[in-house]
């Protein structure tokens, strides 16, 4: 099948429907997505979208310029930084003019809490920046940008799933999809791309991202030679649901709600006794397996108790209603009389493919654009969050950047015409699903899936080691070598579900792969990044963004310069 269109945006989340929106007028736009794009993994972020609107208390984009780079360990690109927090406030009044429903102050203002890491003057207490809607701010988001996407006559082709990128004459030509309902492959052409597929959680055992989070763009792009920038950068929230990783925002500390060991000590005082609870996420996560290693873990098992009982059945039921529900489905514990066992969970990928500000994917430590590709949102490393990314800040991040990929690409589209195709299109694409669908080997998916998470998540998840990634690295090499072997018993074209499975399987061991040669390489601990061999953070050797590349002879890493224009790194208190 063959389509086509000035523009095609894969990912129906916040940043691929802002990217839509924003194209939409300048051309034909089709957006493709895995899902139906209200279930995008937008819809899961809940307390809220970082703005200094300042609607309780003094607030400056500044201040949360500064927090953020903090925040990121200084690995941040400032300038990209400087963006995302002068514009996270029009954004706000944006999305309040497109009809979203934010809480409320009293006298009608949009409600704002307070968040992990985000302070006033500069890190001298707490601040209410976070702009919400009850607990469900992502899915507010989504429901919104969608229904706009739909009266900017957006095309939207659902239930396609991503499987090769076009490039010729070194200029981005199109994408390959599978339609899941038949069984086809299409043939986007079109003369800008903008991938915003999302990030890949689920290489990791307990995990917060939906069961679609497998990160399909970084891997496709991959394949096609583009890098993946700082990928060794992997953010785990502190406050997963026990063994089932289902994410319980940071809102409830942000509301008032207090993590306790065993001996029903807060200890977030022992680590971080100005932010306590309120720290960024790589050091509240730290804390929770420092106090779980040292025994104080509750009922010595790997967990803690995230109390909120204290604030009452006003607050839950107004501000957090989901997450009660939650604690209530899956754990069958009432939050308001009991705390709720939590651990740290996979939930964010700080790398991704390599953008400048415009959201144009670029290819080498020269910051060189591939003419016609975008990627925006987790997919995407602008770098905006450096090392460690500040809660809130992705959905800033997602409509920001989101809309700056749309705009240029929508300029980009009106002065540049089709470059053609290349020759047989779709028949990598057609020969991946063939063998897939052909072979006899013996292996199944899922258990190279469950050896793959289960590996990564004690090798490399919070705190990490040569020994183990090297381990790391040589149980991919045989998962790799399983994963030739795989055998889908499904044969038939029709919503082939198992197919879809094998296809994202492939596409996450080669993601981990250049997780784990960055994490080998990082000899240092720098935000989410925590060796046990190379506790402190070394600005002299690693103040620099890492870039992966897949070569036949395994990943290949290069190296770029941080961009720095206000805050000069300095050692990270809270
Ligand atoms: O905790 C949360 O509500 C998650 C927000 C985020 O990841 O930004």
């Amino acid at each position: 099948m063959y389509q086509r269109y000035d523009a095609v945006i894969v990912g129906a989340g916040g940043a691929g429907l802002m990217a839509a929106l924003n194209l939409a007028g300048h051309g034909h736009v089709a957006v493709i997505s895995k899902l139906y794009p209200i279930r995008s993994h937008t819809g899961a972020a809940q307390g809220g979208i970082g703005a200094a609107l300042g609607n309780l208390e003094e607030d400056h984009w500044e201040w949360h310029m500064f927090d953020t780079v903090k925040g990121g360990d200084y690995l941040a690109d400032q300038d990209a930084v400087e963006i995302l927090c002068r514009e996270a406030v029009e954004t706000v009044y944006e999305l309040e003019h497109w009809g979203l429903p934010f809480s409320r102050t009293p006298d009608g203002k949009i409600a704002q809490r307070p968040f992990g890491g985000h302070t006033r003057e500069y890190g001298k207490a707490p601040v209410r920046r976070s702009c919400y809607a009850a607990d469900r701010t992502g899915h507010m988001i989504l429901q919104t940008l969608y229904q706009q996407g739909i009266k900017n006559q957006v095309h939207f082709y659902n239930e396609f799933h991503l499987l090769d990128l076009l490039i010729e004459q070194g200029r981005c030509a199109g994408v390959v999809a599978l339609c899941l309902a038949t069984g086809e492959i299409y043939t986007f052409h079109a003369k800008a791309v903008i991938l915003a597929t999302g990030g890949c959680g689920r290489i990791y055992r307990v995990t917060s991202n939906a069961l679609a989070l497998t990160g399909d763009g970084m891997a496709v792009a991959l394949r096609r030679g583009i890098p993946l920038e700082d990928m060794e950068f992997f953010q785990f929230h502190p406050t997963g649901i026990y063994k089932l990783g289902i994410l319980l925002s940071e809102a409830a500390r942000g509301e008032g709600g207090i993590l306790r060991n065993r001996d029903g000590e807060r200890f977030m005082q022992r680590y971080a006794p100005t932010l306590l609870d309120l720290a960024p996420r790589d050091m509240v996560s730290r804390a929770i397996y420092r106090e779980v290693q040292q025994g104080r873990g509750i009922d010595g098992k790997n967990y803690v108790h995230l109390d909120v009982r204290h604030l009452g059945s006003e607050v839950l039921d107004q501000k957090l209603p989901d997450i009660t529900d939650f604690v209530r489905t899956y754990l069958g514990i009432d939050p308001l009389r009991e705390p709720v066992p939590v651990q740290p969970t996979a939930h964010y990928a700080m790398g991704g493919l390599p953008t400048d500000l415009e959201g144009r994917v670029v290819i080498d430590e020269k910051n060189t654009p591939l003419p016609g590709l975008y990627a925006a949102g987790e997919v995407a490393c602008v770098s905006v969050h450096g090392a460690n990314r500040l809660g809130t800040n992705s959905l800033v991040d997602i409509l920001v950047f989101g809309r700056r990929a749309g705009r240029h690409a929508g300029k980009y589209i009106e002065e540049n015409d089709w470059v053609p195709l290349p020759p047989s299109p779709d028949g990598p694409a057609q020969d991946l699903v063939n063998q897939l669908l052909s072979g006899n080997g013996n292996e199944r998916a899922a258990a190279i899936r469950d050896t793959l998470q289960d590996e990564m998540m004690d090798k490399a998840g919070v705190f990490r080691e040569a020994k183990g990634l090297e381990a790391m690295q040589q149980k991919l090499r045989e998962l790799r070598q399983r994963y030739r072997q795989v055998k889908v018993e499904d044969r038939g074209r029709k919503y082939n579900t198992e197919l879809l499975e094998v296809i994202e399987l492939g596409g996450m061991i080669e993601i981990s792969e250049a997780l784990v040669a960055g994490a080998l390489a990082r000899q240092e601990s720098r935000g989410a990044h925590s060796r046990e061999d190379f506790p402190k953070r070394d600005d002299p050797g690693w103040l620099k963004h890492s870039l992966a590349y897949q070569t036949p002879k395994g990943i290949e890493l290069k190296f770029k310069p941080v961009t720095i224009t206000k805050f000069e790194p300095k050692e990270r208190k809270y």
